[in-house]
Protein backbone atom coordinates (compact mmCIF):
# COMPACT_ATOMS: atom_id res chain seq x y z
CA UNK A 1 0.00 0.00 0.00
CA UNK A 2 1.24 3.51 -1.05
CA UNK A 3 -0.79 6.79 0.47
CA UNK A 4 0.20 9.39 -2.57
CA UNK A 5 -3.05 11.60 -2.18
CA UNK A 6 -4.19 14.25 0.73
CA UNK A 7 -7.33 15.34 0.99
CA UNK A 8 -7.70 18.72 3.00
CA UNK A 9 -10.98 20.03 4.34
CA UNK A 10 -11.55 23.65 4.46
CA UNK A 11 -15.12 24.40 3.95
CA UNK A 12 -16.04 25.62 7.17
CA UNK A 13 -17.43 28.94 8.53
CA UNK A 14 -14.77 29.55 11.04
CA UNK A 15 -17.23 31.08 13.77
CA UNK A 16 -14.93 30.58 16.52
CA UNK A 17 -12.35 33.16 14.48
CA UNK A 18 -15.58 35.97 13.95
CA UNK A 19 -14.79 38.56 13.24
CA UNK A 20 -11.51 37.73 11.48
CA UNK A 21 -13.26 34.76 9.46
CA UNK A 22 -15.81 36.99 7.90
CA UNK A 23 -14.22 38.00 5.18
CA UNK A 24 -11.18 36.09 5.20
CA UNK A 25 -11.09 31.99 5.33
CA UNK A 26 -9.99 31.07 8.34
CA UNK A 27 -7.37 29.26 6.25
CA UNK A 28 -6.02 32.21 5.20
CA UNK A 29 -5.24 34.27 9.06
CA UNK A 30 -1.85 34.58 8.91
CA UNK A 31 0.73 32.37 11.35
CA UNK A 32 3.93 33.67 11.61
CA UNK A 33 4.10 34.85 8.11
CA UNK A 34 2.19 32.26 6.05
CA UNK A 35 -1.32 31.50 6.22
CA UNK A 36 -2.61 28.54 8.29
CA UNK A 37 -3.21 26.44 5.26
CA UNK A 38 0.43 26.72 3.81
CA UNK A 39 1.53 25.05 7.08
CA UNK A 40 -0.85 22.12 6.46
CA UNK A 41 -0.03 21.65 2.66
CA UNK A 42 3.70 21.68 3.54
CA UNK A 43 3.00 19.29 6.16
CA UNK A 44 1.17 16.87 3.03
CA UNK A 45 4.50 17.79 0.80
CA UNK A 46 7.04 16.58 3.57
CA UNK A 47 5.34 13.42 3.90
CA UNK A 48 6.23 12.28 0.21
CA UNK A 49 2.77 13.31 -1.14
CA UNK A 50 1.98 15.27 -4.26
CA UNK A 51 -1.27 15.21 -5.38
CA UNK A 52 -3.66 17.03 -2.77
CA UNK A 53 -7.21 17.94 -2.92
CA UNK A 54 -8.41 21.24 -1.11
CA UNK A 55 -12.56 21.10 -0.27
CA UNK A 56 -13.89 24.33 0.27
CA UNK A 57 -16.59 26.28 -0.26
CA UNK A 58 -17.92 30.08 -0.89
CA UNK A 59 -15.89 32.78 0.28
CA UNK A 60 -12.59 31.11 0.09
CA UNK A 61 -11.54 31.98 -3.52
CA UNK A 62 -8.53 33.03 -1.29
CA UNK A 63 -7.17 30.02 -0.80
CA UNK A 64 -6.91 29.14 -4.99
CA UNK A 65 -5.77 32.26 -5.42
CA UNK A 66 -2.57 31.63 -3.01
CA UNK A 67 -1.71 28.02 -4.34
CA UNK A 68 -1.54 29.83 -7.84
CA UNK A 69 0.74 32.06 -10.18
CA UNK A 70 0.25 35.92 -9.57
CA UNK A 71 1.60 37.20 -13.10
CA UNK A 72 0.81 41.55 -12.19
CA UNK A 73 1.82 40.98 -8.91
CA UNK A 74 5.42 39.24 -10.03
CA UNK A 75 5.56 41.48 -13.31
CA UNK A 76 5.58 44.91 -10.45
CA UNK A 77 7.76 42.61 -8.68
CA UNK A 78 10.65 42.29 -11.12
CA UNK A 79 10.17 46.00 -12.08
CA UNK A 80 11.93 46.95 -8.28
CA UNK A 81 14.33 43.74 -8.52
CA UNK A 82 12.60 41.76 -6.35
CA UNK A 83 13.21 38.31 -8.10
CA UNK A 84 14.13 36.27 -4.55
CA UNK A 85 10.45 37.03 -3.80
CA UNK A 86 9.12 35.85 -6.98
CA UNK A 87 10.89 32.84 -6.87
CA UNK A 88 9.69 32.54 -3.16
CA UNK A 89 5.79 33.07 -4.61
CA UNK A 90 6.40 30.91 -7.33
CA UNK A 91 7.95 27.97 -4.93
CA UNK A 92 4.45 28.15 -2.91
CA UNK A 93 2.58 27.79 -6.27
CA UNK A 94 4.58 24.77 -7.27
CA UNK A 95 4.85 22.75 -3.94
CA UNK A 96 1.90 20.41 -5.03
CA UNK A 97 -0.42 19.36 -7.52
CA UNK A 98 -3.45 21.09 -6.41
CA UNK A 99 -7.12 20.23 -6.99
CA UNK A 100 -10.15 21.91 -5.57
CA UNK A 101 -13.86 21.03 -5.01
CA UNK A 102 -16.52 23.29 -3.57
CA UNK A 103 -18.63 21.70 -0.94
CA UNK A 104 -21.89 23.30 -1.29
CA UNK A 105 -23.74 22.83 1.61
CA UNK A 106 -21.78 22.47 5.23
CA UNK A 107 -23.53 19.18 6.21
CA UNK A 108 -20.05 17.92 8.48
CA UNK A 109 -17.22 16.65 8.20
CA UNK A 110 -17.90 13.30 7.00
CA UNK A 111 -20.01 14.44 3.88
CA UNK A 112 -16.79 16.91 3.15
CA UNK A 113 -14.49 13.64 2.96
CA UNK A 114 -16.93 12.58 0.61
CA UNK A 115 -16.00 15.00 -2.03
CA UNK A 116 -12.85 13.45 -2.18
CA UNK A 117 -14.30 10.11 -3.87
CA UNK A 118 -13.38 10.39 -7.66
CA UNK A 119 -10.14 12.23 -6.79
CA UNK A 120 -8.86 9.32 -4.88
CA UNK A 121 -10.53 6.44 -6.46
CA UNK A 122 -9.85 3.01 -4.02
CA UNK A 123 -6.36 4.32 -3.23
CA UNK A 124 -5.47 5.13 0.64
CA UNK A 125 -5.21 8.43 1.09
CA UNK A 126 -4.66 11.69 3.95
CA UNK A 127 -6.72 13.42 5.72
CA UNK A 128 -5.01 16.60 6.77
CA UNK A 129 -7.74 19.21 8.94
CA UNK A 130 -7.27 22.98 8.64
CA UNK A 131 -7.46 24.18 11.71
CA UNK A 132 -5.08 21.40 13.36
CA UNK A 133 -1.15 22.57 12.82
CA UNK A 134 1.46 20.86 14.15
CA UNK A 135 5.22 21.30 14.85
CA UNK A 136 6.83 17.95 15.07
CA UNK A 137 10.15 16.49 13.89
CA UNK A 138 9.28 14.25 11.28
CA UNK A 139 5.93 15.46 9.64
CA UNK A 140 2.96 14.10 11.28
CA UNK A 141 1.22 12.90 8.72
CA UNK A 142 4.33 11.32 7.90
CA UNK A 143 4.36 9.32 11.04
CA UNK A 144 1.01 7.98 9.97
CA UNK A 145 1.65 7.31 6.20
CA UNK A 146 4.93 5.30 7.59
CA UNK A 147 2.50 2.95 9.71
CA UNK A 148 -0.28 2.66 7.44
CA UNK A 149 1.92 1.32 4.42
CA UNK A 150 3.45 -0.93 6.87
CA UNK A 151 0.35 -2.77 8.14
CA UNK A 152 -1.22 -1.94 4.97
CA UNK A 153 -4.55 -0.38 6.96
CA UNK A 154 -5.99 2.56 8.03
CA UNK A 155 -3.93 4.76 10.99
CA UNK A 156 -5.37 7.73 12.47
CA UNK A 157 -3.76 10.39 14.58
CA UNK A 158 -4.14 10.35 18.37
CA UNK A 159 -2.98 12.07 21.48
CA UNK A 160 -4.73 11.96 25.33
CA UNK A 161 -6.80 15.05 25.94
CA UNK A 162 -7.81 16.20 29.63
CA UNK A 163 -10.61 14.51 30.78
CA UNK A 164 -13.00 17.88 31.07
CA UNK A 165 -11.59 18.27 26.89
CA UNK A 166 -12.42 15.05 25.96
CA UNK A 167 -16.17 16.15 25.08
CA UNK A 168 -14.61 18.96 22.00
CA UNK A 169 -13.25 15.45 20.15
CA UNK A 170 -13.94 11.96 19.70
CA UNK A 171 -12.97 9.29 21.86
CA UNK A 172 -11.57 5.35 20.76
CA UNK A 173 -11.51 2.17 22.43
CA UNK A 174 -8.27 1.02 22.00
CA UNK A 175 -5.91 -2.17 22.72
CA UNK A 176 -2.58 -1.25 22.75
CA UNK A 177 0.17 -2.43 20.53
CA UNK A 178 3.33 -0.63 21.89
CA UNK A 179 5.56 1.94 20.88
CA UNK A 180 2.40 4.14 20.87
CA UNK A 181 0.67 1.92 18.62
CA UNK A 182 -3.11 0.83 19.29
CA UNK A 183 -5.85 -1.32 17.53
CA UNK A 184 -8.75 0.90 16.99
CA UNK A 185 -11.98 -0.88 18.40
CA UNK A 186 -14.60 1.79 18.84
CA UNK A 187 -15.08 5.43 18.36
CA UNK A 188 -17.45 7.86 19.26
CA UNK A 189 -17.86 11.80 18.13
CA UNK A 190 -18.36 14.35 20.82
CA UNK A 191 -18.68 11.90 24.09
CA UNK A 192 -20.29 12.78 27.02
CA UNK A 193 -18.86 12.15 30.38
CA UNK A 194 -21.15 8.33 30.47
CA UNK A 195 -19.71 7.66 27.01
CA UNK A 196 -15.98 8.50 26.92
CA UNK A 197 -14.01 5.39 26.04
CA UNK A 198 -10.73 6.88 26.76
CA UNK A 199 -8.77 10.29 26.60
CA UNK A 200 -7.74 9.01 23.35
CA UNK A 201 -8.67 11.77 20.89
CA UNK A 202 -8.01 11.60 16.85
CA UNK A 203 -6.13 15.34 16.49
CA UNK A 204 -7.00 16.17 12.90
CA UNK A 205 -4.68 13.87 10.95
CA UNK A 206 -6.13 10.54 9.34
CA UNK A 207 -5.11 8.20 6.76
CA UNK A 208 -7.29 5.84 5.20
CA UNK A 209 -8.39 3.18 2.65
CA UNK A 210 -11.13 3.40 0.21
CA UNK A 211 -13.02 1.45 2.93
CA UNK A 212 -14.82 4.68 4.39
CA UNK A 213 -16.48 6.19 1.11
CA UNK A 214 -19.46 3.30 1.30
CA UNK A 215 -19.53 3.74 4.73
CA UNK A 216 -19.77 7.30 4.61
CA UNK A 217 -22.75 7.97 1.71
CA UNK A 218 -25.03 5.27 3.83
CA UNK A 219 -24.09 7.22 7.15
CA UNK A 220 -27.21 8.92 8.87
CA UNK A 221 -26.56 12.62 10.48
CA UNK A 222 -24.62 12.29 14.18
CA UNK A 223 -23.42 14.47 16.53
CA UNK A 224 -24.98 17.97 15.45
CA UNK A 225 -26.93 16.83 12.95
CA UNK A 226 -23.83 16.36 10.74
CA UNK A 227 -22.92 13.31 8.77
CA UNK A 228 -19.33 12.69 11.31
CA UNK A 229 -16.27 11.06 9.94
CA UNK A 230 -15.93 9.62 13.43
CA UNK A 231 -19.81 7.51 13.01
CA UNK A 232 -17.97 5.57 9.65
CA UNK A 233 -14.55 5.17 11.25
CA UNK A 234 -16.83 3.57 14.02
CA UNK A 235 -17.87 1.09 11.77
CA UNK A 236 -14.55 0.45 9.47
CA UNK A 237 -12.47 -0.51 12.38
CA UNK A 238 -14.81 -3.26 12.81
CA UNK A 239 -15.02 -4.02 9.01
CA UNK A 240 -10.80 -4.23 8.49
CA UNK A 241 -7.60 -3.27 10.78
CA UNK A 242 -7.79 0.31 11.73
CA UNK A 243 -4.60 1.47 13.89
CA UNK A 244 -4.32 4.68 16.31
CA UNK A 245 -0.75 6.13 16.29
CA UNK A 246 0.17 8.67 19.31
CA UNK A 247 2.23 10.52 17.21
CA UNK A 248 5.70 13.06 18.20
CA UNK A 249 4.79 16.72 18.21
CA UNK A 250 2.87 19.55 19.24
CA UNK A 251 -0.69 20.31 17.76
CA UNK A 252 -2.48 23.83 17.89
CA UNK A 253 -5.60 24.43 17.48
CA UNK A 254 -5.32 27.08 15.18
CA UNK A 255 -9.13 27.40 14.62
CA UNK A 256 -9.82 29.64 18.27
CA UNK A 257 -7.99 32.36 19.14
CA UNK A 258 -5.76 31.05 22.18
CA UNK A 259 -4.68 28.30 20.06
CA UNK A 260 -4.02 30.61 16.97
CA UNK A 261 -2.41 33.13 19.31
CA UNK A 262 -0.07 29.75 20.33
CA UNK A 263 0.29 28.29 17.09
CA UNK A 264 1.51 31.84 15.91
CA UNK A 265 4.25 31.91 18.77
CA UNK A 266 5.52 28.73 19.15
CA UNK A 267 6.20 28.62 14.34
CA UNK A 268 7.76 32.18 15.13
CA UNK A 269 10.46 30.08 17.75
CA UNK A 270 10.54 27.90 15.11
CA UNK A 271 11.48 30.11 12.50
CA UNK A 272 15.22 31.19 12.52
CA UNK A 273 14.41 34.78 10.60
CA UNK A 274 12.11 35.82 13.56
CA UNK A 275 12.97 33.75 16.40
CA UNK A 276 16.37 35.97 18.16
CA UNK A 277 13.66 38.97 17.14
CA UNK A 278 10.42 37.57 19.13
CA UNK A 279 12.26 36.12 22.14
CA UNK A 280 14.28 39.55 22.50
CA UNK A 281 10.86 41.22 22.40
CA UNK A 282 9.30 39.35 25.29
CA UNK A 283 11.76 39.43 27.35
CA UNK A 284 11.58 42.88 27.12
CA UNK A 285 7.98 43.24 27.89
CA UNK A 286 6.86 44.29 31.14
CA UNK A 287 4.48 40.92 32.40
C1 LIG B 1 -13.16 17.29 14.44
C2 LIG B 1 -13.48 15.80 14.49
C3 LIG B 1 -13.09 15.22 15.86
C4 LIG B 1 -11.63 15.50 16.12
C5 LIG B 1 -11.38 17.03 16.06
C6 LIG B 1 -9.93 17.42 16.26
O1 LIG B 1 -14.01 17.96 15.33
O2 LIG B 1 -14.85 15.61 14.22
O3 LIG B 1 -13.34 13.84 15.86
O4 LIG B 1 -11.25 14.98 17.39
O5 LIG B 1 -11.80 17.53 14.76
O6 LIG B 1 -9.17 17.12 15.17
P1 LIG B 1 -14.31 19.57 15.20
O7 LIG B 1 -13.06 20.27 15.66
O8 LIG B 1 -14.61 19.82 13.76
O9 LIG B 1 -15.47 19.82 16.10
Amino acid sequence: MKVKKAVIPAAGFGTRMLPAAKSVPKEMICIAGKPAIHYIVKEAVDAGIEDILIITSRGKTAIEDYFDYSPELEMRLERSGKLELIEELHAIADMANITFIRQKELKGLGHAVMHARSFTGDEPFAVLLGDDIMRSETPVTKQLVEQAEKYSCSCVGVKKVETSEISKYCSLGVKALGDGLFDVQELIEKPTPDKVLSNYAILGRYVLTSGIYDLLENAKPGFGGEIQLTDALNLLCRKERMLALEFEGERFDSGNICGYMEASIQLALANPEISDWLKNYMKGLDI
